[in-house]
């Protein structure tokens, strides 16, 4: 068993996750435990994740140093390390930031070093920090560097303590299964059966959760939901209810897809239109946020307002199955320790006092899981891996305040990124593509006339769970189109800039 003491960070449980899929057991303890507990169990491995704090901050999470007194390996990542080597006696500056990808060069041999087994000298790591560690405690030595960081990788072979400022778990990281793989063969972990995911078991505590009483089924036609929908149909049969709210928001044909996609799997779905409502409560709104809980309230009310038809039709309703995944729940509101990124809609941004019980099913699981899943359960291949859409739609994708008029312009932008993405054959090899009306104004000349327009911002990402993602590397040629459709063809457009932003360290919605 390895003990992963938890800090914060963004992507504790995705440590977590890889820990278990090299073959070892885990546990996320909190850091005032860490200690009290590995005495007692006498953990393999201690990994101290990383974390958003700065380590000399006031109140910023720490342990108790004696956790390395206690002969058991220990890998800190990120905050973990820095936060180890304060404690051991080196220094931690606020330095140079380090965001995204860096070359990670190894200053030895990788067959020398056992934590460096199988590692190429020079790979491609993803860094997330604001702090650096400038000098060390005795005892370790620097393996590993980036242009920008010189304690990239660091070693006390005589105590087996390991730390990395780059984030080994992270799908973007080259060699992360490697960093970390090499760390539980140094523990000697006894090795688990790769758990498999129980659809089963799912089911079953649906079942449980649900008892008599039906569910009513927030469902989009995007893979969570719709699995989600799924797994609770088999689950409790005709008392599930799904319903899609029409609010305007969603992609050209969304209320289509979702008839057609219901219909195939055999489940009546009921269409409720609340566009002129949600377009009337954004009305003047301009704060993301606020975006998020109107949408996230009006959501919950319209639910209710279901709610009540069917209590008055003599049936009981204690239940609203939402298709949350892992990645909602950790950017809304996360550990005890980590930063609220943005409160997605179906998590922070829900009203406190709703009459409705929350059912997840997917809650724990990542997006590449929940499509094994929905591959399990049978759904179409191309359904699978379509692309997410955030349940506010159009609302986080334009800056400013959502008007009809620039919902309308936002679906002509979004159908022709999708319509060339298509042509060219690219659509379903990105995990994401879509405009942002930035909301920000520059000069553009169309004829011989001076135009003052809308900046529009083309996001396409590559991600396979969302937690980091990069930018894609498309084609010249169809970039070029792409702009050139969009300001020809888009009202008010001055120019299209392409984002090559990677998450970390900006989001992959612009807000
Ligand atoms: P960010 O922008 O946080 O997005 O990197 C991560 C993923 O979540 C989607 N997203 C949302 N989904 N409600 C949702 O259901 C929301 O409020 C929301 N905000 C972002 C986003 O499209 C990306 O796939």
């Amino acid at each position: 068993m390895i003990y992963l003491v938890d800090f914060g960070s963004q992507v504790t449980h995705l440590i977590s996750r890889r820990v278990k899929s090299l073959g070892a057991s885990v546990k996320i303890i909190s850091p005032k435990d860490a200690v009290s507990l590995s005495e007692k169990q006498k953990p393999a491995g201690i990994i101290l994740s990383g974390g958003p704090a700065s380590v000399y901050e006031e109140n910023a999470p720490t342990i108790d140093p004696s956790i390395f007194n206690l002969g058991i390996p220990v890998l800190g990542i990120c905050y973990g390390l820095q936060l180890m080597v304060k404690l051991l006696g080196g220094k931690v500056v606020s330095g140079k930031k380090e965001y995204g990808p860096a070359t990670l060069k190894l200053k030895v041999k990788s067959e020398k070093l056992k934590v460096a087994k199988d590692l190429p000298q020079r790979f491609t790591v993803w860094m997330s920090h604001g702090d650096e560690v400038v000098s060390l405690p005795s005892g370790f030595e620097i393996i590993g560097s980036t242009e920008h960081v010189r304690v990239g990788f660091v070693v006390d072979k005589k105590r087996k303590i390991y730390g990395v400022q780059f984030h080994p778990e992270v799908d973007h990281t080259e060699f992360g299964d490697e960093v970390l793989k090499n760390f539980i063969d140094i523990c000697e972990a006894k090795k688990i059966k790769k758990i498999e995911i129980n659809i089963e078991e799912i089911e079953e505590e649906i079942k449980k959760i649900a008892g008599d009483q039906y569910v009513l089924g927030a469902v989009s036609g995007g893979v969570d939901s719709t699995v989600s929908a799924v797994l609770t149909a088999k689950a409790i049969g005709n008392k599930f209810v799904p319903i899609y709210i029409d609010n305007g928001l969603m992609r050209e044909g969304t209320k289509d897809h979702v008839k057609k996609i219901f219909a195939h799997i055999g489940i009546n779905v009921d269409i409720v239109n609340a566009q002129e409502e949600t377009l009337k409560k954004l009305k003047g709104v301009i704060d993301p946020e606020k975006k998020r809980k109107i949408i996230g309230n009006l959501y919950i009310e319209l639910f209710e307002r279901e709610m009540t038809k069917l209590i008055k039709s003599g049936k009981r309703v204690g239940f609203l199955m939402q298709g949350t995944i892992y990645s909602d729940v950790i950017e809304s509101k996360g550990t005890k320790n980590s930063a609220k990124i943005k409160s997605h809609h179906n998590v922070g941004g829900l009203p406190k006092n709703m009459k409705l019980q929350l059912i997840e099913p997917v809650r724990s699981f990542y997006k590449d899981e929940v499509r094994e899943i929905g591959r399990r359960l049978g759904l179409p291949d191309d359904f699978i891996h379509q692309q997410p859409f955030p349940g506010p739609g159009y609302a986080v994708r334009i800056r400013g305040e959502v008007t009809e008029e620039r919902i309308e312009n936002e679906k002509i932008a979004d159908k022709i990124v999708m319509d060339e993405l298509k042509n060219a054959g690219v659509l379903n090899k990105v995990f994401q593509s879509f405009p942002v009306l930035s909301g920000a104004e520059s000069t553009s000349v169309k004829g011989d006339g001076r135009n003052f327009g809308e900046v529009v911002a083309l996001r396409i990402i590559e991600s396979k769970d969302i937690m980091t993602s990069t930018w894609a590397r498309l084609p010249y040629d169809l970039l070029q189109k792409i702009s050139s459709r969009i300001v020809n063809e888009v009202p008010g457009v001055s120019r299209v800039v392409y984002d090559i932003t990677t998450k970390p360290p900006a989001t992959i919605e612009w807000e």
